[in-house]
């Protein structure tokens, strides 16, 4: 199935009312003309940092035994998660809470905050969450001054906090960017600011980073501080779609986040074993991690090709310095070749986002590349 082909079944069934409900009535997933679970073949989808090595076989396995009980409610395996994940970082359940992706902690942790005053945030980060918790307040988000490094500046964060501040929001390793903090000098940075203030610390790609050990704020947590950590099975562990992440925080903070979640009530079967079965998986993990350095090799060496770079990321995407030429015209150029990647950021108009993927998906954006480049703006 062809972009083009793809394109047309959508728009086809959203403006044909009628007789979408007619192929509606008589759908079968199994006759489907299109993939409806993922990218249609042939098309490189590089735009949503996900790890398409994944679900591993243990995962898959624990799907199909845990969706044979689909017709009860979440109860046991969340709480077998919970101590999973407690377990490991020395810690008692009650210091973790699991809901639908990180998105659902991070969620609830910024209404919250937004109930006391604004969040502090930089001005490039993945503020979605953040931006859903103002959305209803009179408090919205403070962001820094751009940074010309791109990289997240602790001294001016700490600079601009006052009592204004609910919340600090930082994303480690960040994203659109892949860089990641010296890691002292966050602890160091989180350890003062969580004085102040509730201190958030996004580690969505933690298990990503050279140091996953050295760059986690979790200690901070086991230590008594004001900090909330967020981790994700949608990254490494390749389980976007089954949405489960978790957050870690002292008891007395994840009361504050337990007020607007569904708790264990927002989960399913099939994501919660999935996780169970993944999260101790160290071969898949070691697998997926060395794929998407050498993903990320190949995009260095191309961009370097054509005259361009990427900042340094510890992550399973990279933010490529297009200098002269515009993201989104970018962007529309690589759609136009079945690869699929981000357009503009903010006002960041010359700088273009692209997640790893399987290598045969990275060697289409090489092969895109200079074509592309030549016809963008
Ligand atoms: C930094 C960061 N945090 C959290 C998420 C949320 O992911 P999920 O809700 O799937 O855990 C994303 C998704 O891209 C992300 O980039």
């Amino acid at each position: 199935m062809t972009g083009i082909s793809r394109r047309s079944f959508f728009i086809g069934s959203a403006v044909a009312g009628v007789s979408t409900l007619a192929s509606a009535r008589t759908f079968s997933l199994d006759a489907a003309p299109v993939n409806l679970f993922g990218p249609a073949s042939g098309i490189a989808k590089l735009n949503a940092n996900e790890n398409p090595y994944g679900p591993s076989p243990k995962a898959l396995k624990a799907m199909v035994k845990a969706s044979a009980h689909g017709a009860y409610y979440v109860r046991r395996s969340a709480q077998i998660l919970r101590e999973m994940i407690a377990e490991r970082h020395g810690l008692s359940p009650d210091y973790v809470v699991l809901s639908s992706g990180s998105s659902g902690v991070l969620t609830y942790l910024a209404l919250a905050a937004s109930q006391q005053g604004k969040i502090l945030a930089p001005d490039l980060f993945w503020d979605t969450t953040s931006l859903m918790g103002v959305r209803n307040s009179s408090n919205g988000i403070v962001r820094l001054p751009k940074s010309t490094s791109l990289s997240i500046d602790l001294e001016a964060m700490e600079g601009a906090l006052d009592s204004d501040i609910s919340m600090v929001h930082v994303t480690n390793p960040n994203n659109p960017t892949g860089m990641v903090l010296d890691s002292a000098e966050l602890r160091a940075f989180c350890s003062r600011a969580s004085e102040k203030c509730t201190v958030l610390v996004d580690e969505a790609y933690n298990e990503l980073t050279a140091d996953p050990a050295a760059s986690t704020m979790i200690p901070l947590v086991k230590a008594g501080k004001n900090v909330a950590v967020a981790r994700t099975f949608s990254k490494i562990y390749g389980l976007a779609g089954m949405r489960v992440g978790y957050m870690i925080a002292k008891p007395e903070l994840l009361e504050r986040v337990k007020q607007y979640g569904l708790g264990d009530y927002g989960l399913n079967q099939a994501g919660v074993a999935a996780a169970v079965a993944s999260y101790n998986d160290n071969e898949f993990l070691e697998y997926s991690k060395a794929k998407i350095i050498e993903a990320r090799e190949m995009v260095s060496e191309a961009l370097q090709q054509n005259g361009l770079t990427a900042l340094p990321s510890e992550t399973n995407f990279m933010f490529v310095n297009l200098r002269t030429k515009n993201a989104e015209s970018f962007r529309q150029a690589m759609a136009d070749r079945n690869v699929l990647i981000r357009g503009i950021y903010r006002d960041y108009t010359h700088w273009s986002r692209v997640s790893m993927g399987k290598l045969e998906d990275i060697q289409q954006y090489v092969d895109a590349l200079p074509a592309a480049l030549a016809v963008t703006g």
